[in-house]
């Protein structure tokens, strides 16, 4: 059944509300090849904030947080669609303005012949320590986007990386595992 709602509809009262996933908690979210959701567990739409029926058939970008740097979401969609997997931390919007931080895991799901039919998504709650480290890199991302659009965050983002001699996997799964930078 398709969902009525769309980004239109997402809340635009921004506020510091914020949920914590539990340590044991799984949200997790199936989309069809165009980011549509098609599937999501009860903690999904507990955290969320909107009902199941209103989610299935919803573009994802429902809950995308204006703080998530656009070049994020444009790495994700270009590991999976190559059917690679994508991790990294994701603030997400709840319908009641507030948020929730979450360590996303992203993977193609294929066909037996290895066309891709839909994506799946698992997220864990991130450490603290994760959320505090992100948080300023994020903003430079999204301030550079601003300013230069995709480039000049992708541009930062790489820069950082190699600054630090890290992968971006080894770098997120590492904050992940509680390091720090
Ligand atoms: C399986 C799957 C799960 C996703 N989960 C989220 C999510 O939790 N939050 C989010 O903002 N985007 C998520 N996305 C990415 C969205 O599809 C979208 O690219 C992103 O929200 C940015 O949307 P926009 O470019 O329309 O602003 C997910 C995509 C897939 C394929």
């Amino acid at each position: 059944m398709a969902s009525n709602l769309s980004k239109k509809d997402a809340p635009k009262n921004i506020s510091n509300n914020f949920k914590t996933l539990g340590d044991d908690d799984f949200i997790v979210s199936k989309t069809d090849t165009s980011g549509k959701i098609i599937y999501c567990n009860e903690i999904f739409t507990k955290m969320a904030g909107y009902p199941a029926s209103s989610l299935i058939g919803a573009n994802h970008n429902l809950i995308r947080h204006p703080d998530m740097p656009r070049v994020a979401f444009k790495l994700a969609w270009d590991l999976i669609k190559s059917k690679k997997e994508f991790f990294g931390f994701v603030k997400n919007l709840s319908a009641d303005g507030g948020y929730y931080w979450v360590f996303a895991y992203i993977t193609a799901d294929l066909d037996p012949s290895g066309n891709i039919i839909s994506y799946t998504s698992v997220r864990r709650k991130p450490p603290q320590s994760a959320i505090d480290t992100i948080i300023p890199i994020y903003k430079l991302l999204l301030e550079a986007e601003q300013r230069g659009g995709m480039d000049a965050s992708a541009k930062i983002l790489n820069g950082f990386l190699d600054e630090n001699k890290l992968g971006y996997d080894e770098f997120v799964i590492n904050l992940q595992k509680g390091a720090t930078i």
